[in-house]
């Protein structure tokens, strides 16, 4: 379960009821950093599809767990990446109205999440119905390490308030990327909880990764390459590179690849818990800070009074 040492660790998960107005955000919304800003909108290119799915297959697991703390905190988990996928469609709508449409690159992302890792094994590949949830629930937890070392990167990223990011937008990721490291425990205990016992249990966690790892790359670079080749204010003269790339990540705009490599191997510790991973207590404080957290917080609050 969630790490002891973190005096705030247990605290209990749910979503926030965010909305955020998109009107006033412009299509570079890290100004002059088409490079950072598009890498950083592959997000919203792969989270839709992407945390629906995580949302279904931590339900059809859900029956399997016992432990009414990690079901209560699987339901929080559940509500807070429903929440997410939502607000990132709404982001694409808005790239879509700024003349940069992404069906063209999402369609994969929907096949990848909903026929090659839907309820049933493509290809009539022959595994059981048992290990074929085991294994989904292992690409999740990968995927998740990434996103809570993700979104410990935003919390800290100062580069992009150096770089007059939209606030709208950084509000996005920080809300975000704070649930994520708030949340970050519960599909690797959801996963340890359902995955069996022993060396399986370990291998297959490992093999998750194995999966994740190399695939999430290539669909980041294909996105970024997508979105600045179809970007109607760079009008295709510009391509993504790994050279723009590491501009923005010397400038603070996108997170080392230091910071990303060494993710891996750490998950590979037989020993691991993501509650060793970023900073609980900075993820709650954005929370209590966030503009749309806050606002939805009060919603909430006025509802509950009248
Ligand atoms: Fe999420
Ligand atoms: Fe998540």
């Amino acid at each position: 379960m969630s790490g002891a040492a973190d005096p705030i660790a247990r605290h209990p998960i749910g979503p926030r009821r965010v909305a955020f107005e998109w009107k006033t955000t412009p299509l570079h919304w890290i100004p002059d950093e088409p490079t950072a800003t598009h890498v950083i909108n592959v997000l919203h290119l792969l989270l839709p599809a992407g945390e629906r799915w995580f949302v279904r297959v931590l339900k059809e697991g859900l029956p399997l767990v016992t432990d009414p703390e990690l079901r209560s905190d699987v339901k929080g988990f559940m509500g807070q990446e429903a929440t997410h996928s939502v607000q990132h469609s709404y982001v694409l709508d808005h790239l879509a109205e700024q003349r940069l449409p992404t069906e063209a690159y999402t369609r994969h992302v929907d096949f990848l999440f909903e026929k090659l890792l839907g309820e049933a094994p493509p290809f009539g590949v022959p595994v059981t119905a048992r290990e074929w949830l085991r294994f989904r629930l292992a690409v999740v937890a990968a995927i998740e390490q990434f996103t809570a070392v993700l979104g410990d990167w935003v919390l800290r990223a100062d580069g992009l308030d150096r770089a007059g990011a939209d606030e709208i937008m950084l509000d996005l990721l920080r809300w975000h990327g704070a649930e994520e490291v708030e949340h970050r425990s519960v599909a690797f205990d959801m996963y340890q909880h359902c995955g069996g016992t022993g060396l399986p249990r370990y291998a297959r966690r490992v093999e998750g990764m194995v999966v994740v790892a190399p695939v999430l790359a290539w669909l980041w670079v294909w996105g970024a390459s997508y979105l600045i080749r179809n970007d109607p204010e760079l009008g295709g003269r510009q391509r993504y590179s790994l050279g723009a790339h590491n501009r923005a990540v010397a400038k603070g705009l996108l997170p080392p690849w230091r910071e990303l490599g060494t993710a891996i191997p750490r998950y590979f510790r037989r020993s691991y818990h993501p509650s060793q991973e970023g900073s609980l207590r900075r993820a709650v404080e954005y929370l209590a800070a966030s503009p749309a957290a806050r606002a939805a917080a009060g919603a909430v609050g006025r509802a509950a009074m009248s």
